[in-house]
């Protein structure tokens, strides 16, 4: 009774959500903004112009800039974030991401991408799982980034899949509400997920068994 399981890129699949961080975080800087850990919780799932737009709003500097600079500036921190990239290995790949793709695809389960990320093809790439995902939705055709449901609900129809049968599994407070919006079942990896259906500390702690065991006790509810 389980259609696919959608996986988020940045966060889950791989620790790049920590590569944005620091290319954020180097932008801001620069504009004499300072952004922590804590800050950069907001930013996870959010696509690069919205995690501009929070970045400037935190220093009061939103109304500073034409749209042309801004894109300059998005573009600035994309050659960081792109620097960052050169070094991903498939060694990268987060602790028992690989088991747990396995263990699903064993049952004939497919498995979809749901990432805002314009860079989700070259960290795949990197991370030599192309070739894993049955359906990858394009960043570039979504136009409302998490907590929006879009990305999610344009996974599941890649797939084939109802999101009503569907599992999403994400790192971000922004994309547990899409998963929720979509109405799929959501596994959050992180520490403040509050809204997920059920949640673990880091990826080496999720259990196809257990993450199915949860699922089964969520449809009966
Ligand atoms: C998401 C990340 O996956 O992709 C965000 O969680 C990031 O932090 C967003 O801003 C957009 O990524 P990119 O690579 O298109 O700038
Ligand atoms: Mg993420």
């Amino acid at each position: 009774n389980i259609d696919a399981v959608v996986f988020d890129l940045d966060g889950v699949i791989t620790d790049t959500a920590h590569y944005h961080f620091l290319a954020w975080r180097q932008l801001a800087e620069e504009l004499g903004i300072v952004i922590d850990e804590v800050f950069n919780e907001r930013l996870k799932g959010v696509s690069r112009m919205d995690s501009l737009e929070l970045i400037l709003q935190e220093g009061n500097q939103q109304h500073n800039f034409s749209l042309a600079q801004k894109e300059e500036m998005a573009a600035k921190k994309n050659l960081h974030y792109c620097e960052f990239l050169k070094e991903l290995t498939p060694d990268d790949v987060l602790p028992g991401i690989l088991n747990l793709i396995a263990d699903i695809k064993s049952e004939g389960i497919s498995i979809g991408l749901a990432s805002v990320s314009k860079n989700a093809n070259t960290v795949l790439e990197a991370l030599e799982l192309q070739k894993v995902f049955d359906f990858c939705a394009d960043a570039a055709k979504i136009s409302k980034s998490k907590p929006d449901p879009e990305i999610f609900l344009t996974a599941c129809n890649g797939l084939g899949a109802l999101p009503q049968r569907s599992i999403g599994i994400e790192d971000a407070a922004a994309g547990i509400e899409a998963i929720k919006a979509s109405e799929m079942f959501a596994v959050g990896v992180g520490s403040s997920l509050h809204k997920a259906d059920y949640q673990v500390e880091n990826t080496d702690q999720l259990c196809w068994d257990k993450i199915k065991e949860a699922h089964k006790n969520w449809i009966s509810i």
